[in-house]
């Protein structure tokens, strides 16, 4: 659908990640994946994907396009600063986790850590679990820059989190794990089982609504298409016939059974506002559309 939007063209400002190695089974064309969709020529297909060729296709785009998306998005989102959206909604103003300070915080779906960063500048002590480790390679590589104590950084699943029952007081996402996992009932049931009691999980996603539409900056982008009641994954093929990109929709109702029946209470459903100053476009979010329907949808739940 388009929350991640990379430019193609070779990455030049990155060049100083050189020095760390890719890991050779995060080489693309690693397990038979070929680099059809880094040429832009995978077919984008509605049609269904489970766990396993969902969890695999991120692992691998991600860890394919980590330099590009970071070269490109890496100004805007800031080496510590916690972004909700495109929208530029800040946890510094938002304040949606509470008191920070000497709590434990898991960031799922992580990227570079940026978010996890600015945690521990306010005294909290978080963990940046991600998928790619091209993500958490830009994650060191930021911290090596600054001189500064790494991030603790996880390479797992979402769905599957390698830490014990109620390991952490906090957890957080911002547009990471949660679109791209086919089975996110699951993914509730171990954010709930790894956090304490009256733990808070705050995510972001897409707005659920913003599947009715596609998903351009302009004017095409304001006419409803297709069903916002349609689950099917949307899906990016090489010529095989193999899932390279994966995301998965779900209406508002349906996250809000599936928190509920994780164990989580729906403290607050925060929609955030096109500010009138940002011209900034990411991908689909523009100004123009931002104005007229909403772009992100952030859960505000609490562990019972
Ligand atoms: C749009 S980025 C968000 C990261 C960061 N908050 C940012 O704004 O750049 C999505 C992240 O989710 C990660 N991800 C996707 N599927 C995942 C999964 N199943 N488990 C853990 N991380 C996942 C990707 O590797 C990627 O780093």
């Amino acid at each position: 659908m388009g929350i991640v939007t990379v430019a193609t063209t070779p990455q030049s400002s990155l060049d100083d990640l050189a020095d760390v190695e890719l890991a050779p089974e995060t080489e693309a064309g690693a397990e038979g994946y070929d680099e059809a969709d880094d040429e832009g020529d995978d077919d984008a297909v509605r049609r269904e994907a489970g766990v396993g060729e969902s969890s695999r296709a991120s692992r691998h785009w991600w860890d394919r396009n980590a330099d590009e998306y970071q070269d490109e998005h890496g100004e805007f989102l800031g080496d510590d600063r916690f972004t909700w959206c495109p929208e530029g909604l800040d946890e510094a103003d938002a304040r949606l986790l509470g008191d920070v300070r000497g709590k434990d915080v898991l960031e799922i779906g992580a990227g570079a850590a940026q978010c996890s960063r600015w945690l521990a500048g306010r005294g909290a002590r978080p963990v940046a679990l991600d998928i790619s480790h091209r993500q958490l390679q830009h994650s060191r590589r930021i911290d090596l820059g600054r001189g500064v104590t790494p991030v603790a950084v996880v390479q797992a699943d979402a769905a599957v989190l390698p830490f014990a029952d109620g390991a952490f007081d906090l957890a957080c996402s911002a547009y990471g794990a949660v679109p791209f996992s086919a089975d996110t009932e699951a993914l509730m049931r171990e954010v709930h089982r790894v956090l304490r009691p009256g733990g808070r999980w705050v995510f972001s996603v897409t707005h659920p609504i913003r599947w009715a539409f596609p998903d351009e900056p302009g004017v095409e982008g304001l006419t409803a298409v297709s069903s916002y009641f349609d689950r099917t994954p949307y899906v990016e093929q090489d010529e095989q016939g193999r899932a390279t990109y994966v995301e998965h929709h779900r209406t508002l109702g349906d996250r809000v059974r599936e928190l509920v029946a994780a164990g989580f209470r729906l403290v607050d459903l925060v929609e955030p506002e096109w500010p009138a100053a940002l011209e900034q476009e990411w991908g689909g979010w523009s100004p123009l559309r931002g104005r007229l329907i909403p772009g992100t949808a952030i859960f505000v739940t609490e562990r019972g």
